[in-house]
């Protein structure tokens, strides 16, 4: 089994877990795609859900497949987000954000009642930081929230490289207009540590852990999907 084939395993059994009349947050990445499209198989069969997506990239997906979509001011309480993850750990805490999508990725899942993280074992490790943490930046004074952030770290005790993400030749610039530092740390063991000193910096918008926030995980390998609670 491919590393598609798991992610569609994961999505499929996250669909379980959809029911008619739903204001579901729908996630970014190649798993969340997966899911968006077995959602736009069960909405063309009957199912109605109304969903608000956390990326344009996902927005477009799904008007293109035809699930009805409103905006998180028009639905600003959701009874379920279904998205990926670029790490999870086995208390559910996650590093996301390798698509870019973070901030509403974040806003969207804690505007939600629930939130199931869908992955393929590749993503489930035993300590976050092996994938490199996405920072959301405002690109005002981004030397100085650089320094800020390895200041942060190293009281932490973590070093490490933080990379501005490109797209091609320029700088990557999120749907919300901001920059991201990939932040090479290793290994994380404290991540509501390293949580609260990034948010305590002006110039951090966001950052890619997401700690609390999702309640199952579930990680699907070729013998199956697992189902991993917070
Ligand atoms: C998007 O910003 C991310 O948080 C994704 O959810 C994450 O990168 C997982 O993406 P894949 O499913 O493509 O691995």
């Amino acid at each position: 089994m491919d590393a598609r084939e798991m992610k569609v395993k994961a999505a499929e059994a996250a669909l379980a877990y959809v029911e008619d009349g739903m204001r579901l947050g729908i996630g970014t990445g190649s798993t969340a795609e997966e899911f968006v499209r077995l959602l736009a198989e069960k909405v063309h069969g009957g199912l109605r859900v109304e969903g608000v997506p956390t990326s344009e990239r996902t927005a477009r997906l799904c008007v293109e497949l035809g699930i009805p979509l409103k905006s998180l001011d028009e639905l600003p309480e959701l009874d379920l987000t279904i998205d990926g993850a670029d790490e999870v750990d086995a208390g559910l805490t996650l590093i996301k954000g390798g698509g870019g999508a973070l901030l509403r990725e974040k806003i969207v899942a804690a505007a939600s009642s629930r939130m199931i993280v869908i992955a393929d074992e590749s993503k489930l490790v035993a300590t976050l930081g092996a994938f490199p943490l996405p920072i959301e930046i405002n690109p005002f004074g981004q030397a100085a929230t650089r320094i800020a952030i390895e200041k942060a770290a190293a009281r932490l005790g973590l070093g490490g490289e933080l990379k501005l993400r490109k797209s091609g030749a320029d700088v990557f610039m999120t749907d919300g207009g901001h920059h991201i530092f990939d932040a090479s740390f290793g290994r994380i063991p404290d991540a509501e540590a390293l949580s609260g000193e990034l948010n305590s910096i002006p110039g951090v918008v966001e950052h890619g852990l997401f700690i609390h926030m999702a309640s199952l995980a579930i990680i699907a390998g070729p013998a199956g999907a697992q189902t991993l609670k917070a």
